[in-house]
């Protein structure tokens, strides 16, 4: 099955091509106007992808060596998301499907962050813990089975990549600056300044990072991994995901029996494969597909800005 994915719900124009789990082509363009604003501007993100929409969809469908005759489903982000981005990718990718006459089927982003570690024939066993640590969500999701999942623990203030962002913009770095600060703290030294840690008192699977904005990483302390018995498998995904000393933190849990499970760093930010993944997985365990057919008067996909689905 060759699925086409659009990706719109931020500050990256992506397209991805997909043959069943395997990515045949990944277009990524990440919006620079935004920089000199210090994160993301709403009105001028969703002006960039209307520009450039159609030219990233052509490139990867000349990049996967497929034309649209082959296109048997498309998928495209439909939540959560800046409302004026989500509805131009949603939108054309609608349209499209419209056209071709095949099945439309809407994505939840951070579903798509989660299952990103099945893309390329990568199957982590179920039950497993999800943590997904990007620009805009920081969140601990234990996972069943396929789209039977429960959040467990998410940020009460900061996202854990807004925490880096905001850091690097204090420090004159540039937005986004995770990536920034992952490469300076390697040349760093860990022990010159201990930043408090936030305990959540409430839950210990909560997150805060607004009180300390240079000290991200510390959450995996919260992360009491040895009470949840029966998941010995954890996968990580997001931006943040990205980062060399999580990695590292995480990589020691594989000593006691552990199965970690990172993205590849194109699979990490935001990109169309993973939405692609996601609407194949949701296309072939859905048993009434007719949901997924947009001439049907029933059909309700529209953006949606909250966890609410998830
Ligand atoms: O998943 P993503 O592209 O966007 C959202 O869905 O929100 O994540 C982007 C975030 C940004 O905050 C960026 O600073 C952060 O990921 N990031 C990193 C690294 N690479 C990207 N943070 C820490 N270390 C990195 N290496
Ligand atoms: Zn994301």
């Amino acid at each position: 099955m060759n699925i086409l994915a659009v990706e719109t719900s931020c500050d990256e124009t992506s397209a991805s091509v997909l043959d069943n789990d395997i990515v045949l082509s990944n277009i990524i363009s990440s919006q620079i106007s935004h920089n000199k604003f210090g994160g993301v501007v709403p009105e001028l993100a969703s002006r960039e992808h209307l520009k450039n929409i159609s030219a990233i969809v052509s490139k990867s469908l000349d990049s996967s060596s497929k034309q649209l005759k082959d296109i048997d489903v498309i998928a495209a982000t439909c939540e959560p998301g800046l409302i004026g981005s989500l509805l131009i990718g949603m939108n054309f990718a609608k349209s499209l499907a419209f056209t071709l006459n095949v099945p439309f089927i809407p994505v939840n982003h951070i579903q798509a962050h989660l299952y990103s570690n099945f893309l390329n024939g990568q199957k982590p066993e179920f039950p497993f813990i999800g943590l997904i640590v990007s620009g805009g969500h920081t969140l601990l999701i234990h996972v069943e089975d396929f789209f039977r999942h429960k959040i467990i623990g998410y940020t009460l203030d900061d996202a854990a990549g807004e925490a880096f962002d905001k850091t690097a913009k204090l420090l004159g770095l540039g937005y986004p600056g995770g990536h920034h600060i992952d490469r300076l703290a390697k040349a760093g030294d860990r022990n010159y300044h201990k930043f408090p840690l936030t305990i959540v008192k409430e839950s210990k699977y909560n997150f805060s990072f607004s009180g300390i904005k240079t000290s991200v990483l510390y959450y995996l302390r919260k992360i009491n991994f040895e009470n949840v018995k029966t998941d010995s498998l954890s996968s990580v995904s997001g931006g943040v995901s990205a980062n060399s000393r999580l990695q590292e933190k995480f990589e020691k849990l594989t000593a006691s029996g552990y199965k970690v499970y990172f993205p590849k760093s194109e699979y990490a930010s935001d990109n169309a494969a993973m939405i692609g993944l996601t609407g194949y997985l949701k296309y072939i365990h859905t048993k009434d597909k007719s949901e997924f057919n947009l001439q049907s008067l029933n059909y309700l996909a529209k953006p949606r800005l909250d966890y609410d689905n998830f």
